[in-house]
């Protein structure tokens, strides 16, 4: 089955105010969406349920993190099983800002994943090297070493039908700077390569791999037109009404 174009709109900690929050559900509500791609945007945690409430039904919402426990005196933590019971669909996990900022390792981004795929939450599962793992030539050891924490706690291949790998080289996060098609593409084959000897060929083929990293309207089209990206993760634009180009790039 071909490999259904996926963006994502990660709003970080944007906008400021429910109000703002409210202009960016009303202004996707009035654009025209491709409907042959999944479409999901990530509010923060305070704003989950009104965008749930009133954006339109073929848009999914994500929330921006999730603790692995599913109750219980985690002061400041939401639980998969808490976003799963109110309605979201996603949510994304390893970010690198909440590695880097918020100390996450791999192996507590894995639990959390493990918690997320139990009730049935999909994963967008972000991984990528900084400025300096890509000059010391080991982008692909440090993806591999990210991905492989995750294979360890996915027993079942039937769970990376639930995982979306979005590959943001740390480097090009908020900073303008993005990376050519053909380093993506390379790192996307690298990734597809691993998941085939890691967990199978099925799963390497089926597995979406978006690509995040100042992602816009301008310079969507070349990455789209790469054969292993499968969409994007779009932090920045996703604020924009550039949004709407970018999920429209394959029309
Ligand atoms: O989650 C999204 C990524 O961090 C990309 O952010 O598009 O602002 O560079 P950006």
């Amino acid at each position: 089955m071909p490999r259904k174009f996926f963006v994502g709109g990660n709003f970080k900690m944007n906008p400021r105010s429910p109000e703002e929050n409210e202009r960016l559900i009303n202004f996707f509500n009035g654009s025209v969406l491709d409907p042959h791609t999944e479409v999901v945007i990530a509010p923060p945690s305070l704003f989950l349920i009104p965008t749930l409430e009133n954006i339109r039904k073929d848009v999914k919402i994500a929330a921006q993190n999730c603790y692995f426990q599913s109750d219980g005196a985690y002061t400041g933590e939401i639980s998969a099983t808490q976003l799963y019971n109110s309605g979201i669909e996603y949510v994304i996990l390893g970010h690198s800002e909440r590695r880097r900022l918020f100390h996450e390792t791999s192996e507590f981004v894995a639990q959390k994943t493990r918690a997320a795929l139990d009730c049935d939450l999909n994963v967008i599962l972000c991984v990528g090297e900084t400025l300096e793992e890509r000059e010391a030539g080991r982008a692909q050891n440090v993806v591999e070493s990210q991905l492989q924490a995750i294979v360890a706690i996915t027993k079942d291949p039937e769970h990376w039908s639930h995982i979306v790998v979005a590959y943001e080289p740390v480097w090009a996060i908020g900073t303008g700077k993005i990376a050519t098609s053909a380093q993506v593409q390379e790192t996307h084959v690298g990734i597809r390569r691993y998941l085939a000897t890691a967990v199978s060929h099925d799963v390497a083929e089926s597995t979406r791999i978006i690509y995040g990293g100042s992602v816009n309207a301008n310079n969507c089209k070349g990455l789209a037109s790469q054969p292993d990206v499968d969409g994007f993760l779009v932090g920045g634009a996703s604020l924009k009404p550039e949004f709407v180009d970018i999920v429209n790039v394959r029309v």
